[in-house]
């Protein structure tokens, strides 16, 4: 296949968004609109890809500067599609082929692309189209009696017969750039909305005999765009369900398809199975035979085979990531937080937070406590209650508990600190000096009583 030119209309203002945002950064499945429209383009190995911004046109480029291989160009003011491929035509090769998207259309798939691209051969204007009981706001497919198509009509320039054409124009068009680039300066903005349409191109091309060919899909919600929040929420759910299919074809087990969030890149071993009410973003791996409970929020982690999370488990390894081993318990109701590297069967249990900390295997802490800043080795049982002091209020300080500690409940680790292999600290100590290896170590008021005592009276007045 020759040379593919994609263009992207990304101008447009996106009013009934209601939002300060421009419309094709609002997100679908945790990424921008643009964002998936993009990615499916790289699928198809486009010689350029060029975005044409407007409308909060600083804002969509600030997005998206660190992705390499973007061209940008800006249409000011907006005057219609055609008037935006044509600030585009001049950046593209007459050699090739221009495919047109939008960038409010974020579902389409790259298979259909290319079997559009297919269609056109170099040679043709291929459309693509679908047949829908609800054309209302699209421009339909003008056919003349041998069912040649001959036009695209604009929904505010339809005639009432036009109207009941169920044939609509996706948006999506794929031409070659020389025919496009004589097409687009014959344009002009008699119509309804005195805009510029690129639809035109097609009473163009039957004039020049060049034909028309329209690639219709069955697939409603791979044309369906954003225009409203009411739509972007319904895509939404489309697009939930159709990664909840992909993993359910890879053999992963969900409780309910219907109820799992992928707000990213979900990446699953053999034997996965999942609970109701998850939600999972950024990248997250989970390793064979990995279970998840229900109602928990992973993002940015990898989990290894075996491992079980249990409900309301809360899991955020931002830019850092969180790593847990293999065979390991999290939760109920723990919290990871970015940097905590836990080893093969660590267990964490209900209201504990983990930040910036390293757990050997084996290591345990159960309860109500708090680990940050901590290199802890193996079979450390971090007790009930236990709480690293890891912050002086200016700097933080890391502590090391070294392997087959205990460390009794309602004790405060002071950092920097080194608790020594196999010691013991007592229940309710404020440790905050070095100890010694196989040490017990107990820092609070020794325990008195005294004998028959009696409490005070109230006085009478
Ligand atoms: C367009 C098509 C219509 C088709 C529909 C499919 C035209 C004239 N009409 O209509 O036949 O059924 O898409 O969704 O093309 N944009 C710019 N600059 C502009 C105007 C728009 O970049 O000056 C961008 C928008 O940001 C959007 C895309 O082009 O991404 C489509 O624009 P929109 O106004 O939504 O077109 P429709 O009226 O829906
Ligand atoms: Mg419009």
């Amino acid at each position: 296949m020759s040379k593919i030119d994609v263009v992207i209309m990304a101008a447009g203002k996106g009013t009934r968004m209601k939002s300060s945002m421009p419309k094709v950064l609002h997100r679908l499945g945790g990424r921008a609109l643009l964002q998936h429209v993009i990615d499916t383009a790289n699928h198809i190995q486009a010689h350029r890809v060029v975005v044409i911004t407007g409308h909060g046109a600083e804002q969509v480029e600030a997005v998206l500067a660190t992705q390499t291989g973007l061209e940008f160009v800006r249409q000011m003011p907006q005057l219609g599609t055609g008037h935006a491929m044509q600030q585009a035509v001049p950046l593209l090769d007459d050699e090739g082929v221009t495919l047109v998207l939008s960038g409010d259309v974020p579902l389409i798939q790259a298979d259909t692309l290319l079997a559009l691209l297919k269609l056109c051969d170099e040679q043709h204007l291929a459309l693509l189209t679908l047949q829908t009981p609800t054309p209302a706001g699209y421009g339909r497919i003008l056919r003349n009696l041998q069912q040649q198509v001959i036009g695209i009509v604009e929904e505010k320039d339809a005639s009432e017969v036009q109207k009941k054409i169920n044939e609509i124009y996706s948006g999506i068009m794929a031409v070659p750039t020389r025919l496009l680039r004589q097409w687009l300066v014959r344009l002009d903005n008699r119509n309804a909305q005195g805009e510029f349409y690129l639809t035109d191109v097609v009473g163009f091309a039957v004039a020049d005999a060049c034909e028309v060919k329209a690639y219709g899909i069955d697939q409603a919600w791979q044309v369906e765009g954003v225009n409203t929040p009411v739509q972007l929420a319904a895509l939404e759910r489309t697009y939930q369900q159709l990664q909840a299919q992909q993993l359910m074809q890879q053999g992963v087990r969900l409780a309910d398809p219907a109820r799992i969030d992928v707000r990213g890149e979900l990446i699953c071993g053999a034997d996965v199975d999942i609970d109701i009410n998850n939600v999972f973003e950024g990248r997250v791996t989970l390793g064979e035979g990995v279970r998840i409970g229900s109602n928990c929020v992973i993002i940015n982690a990898d989990i290894g085979a075996g491992t079980q999370v249990l409900g309301f488990t809360y899991i955020d390894g931002e830019d850092k990531g969180v790593r847990i081993g293999s065979g390991a318990r999290i939760g109920p109701f723990a919290r990871l937080r970015p940097g905590a590297d836990l080893g093969d069967e660590v267990h964490i249990g209900n209201f504990v937070e983990v930040k910036n900390s390293s757990m050997a295997k084996g290591a345990k802490a159960n309860h109500l406590a708090y680990l940050g800043d901590l290199s802890v080795g193996e079979r450390v049982n971090y007790g009930a209650g236990v709480i690293s002091a890891n912050y002086d209020g200016a700097n933080k300080h890391p502590t090391t508990i070294e392997a087959d500690v205990h460390i009794g409940s309602n004790s405060v680790l002071v950092s920097p600190l080194t608790v020594g292999a196999g010691g013991t600290i007592g229940a309710g100590s404020v440790i905050t000096k070095d100890t010694a290896p196989g040490a017990l170590t107990v820092a609070r008021g020794k325990q008195v009583s005294i004998p028959d005592w009696q409490r005070p009276v109230k006085k009478s007045k």
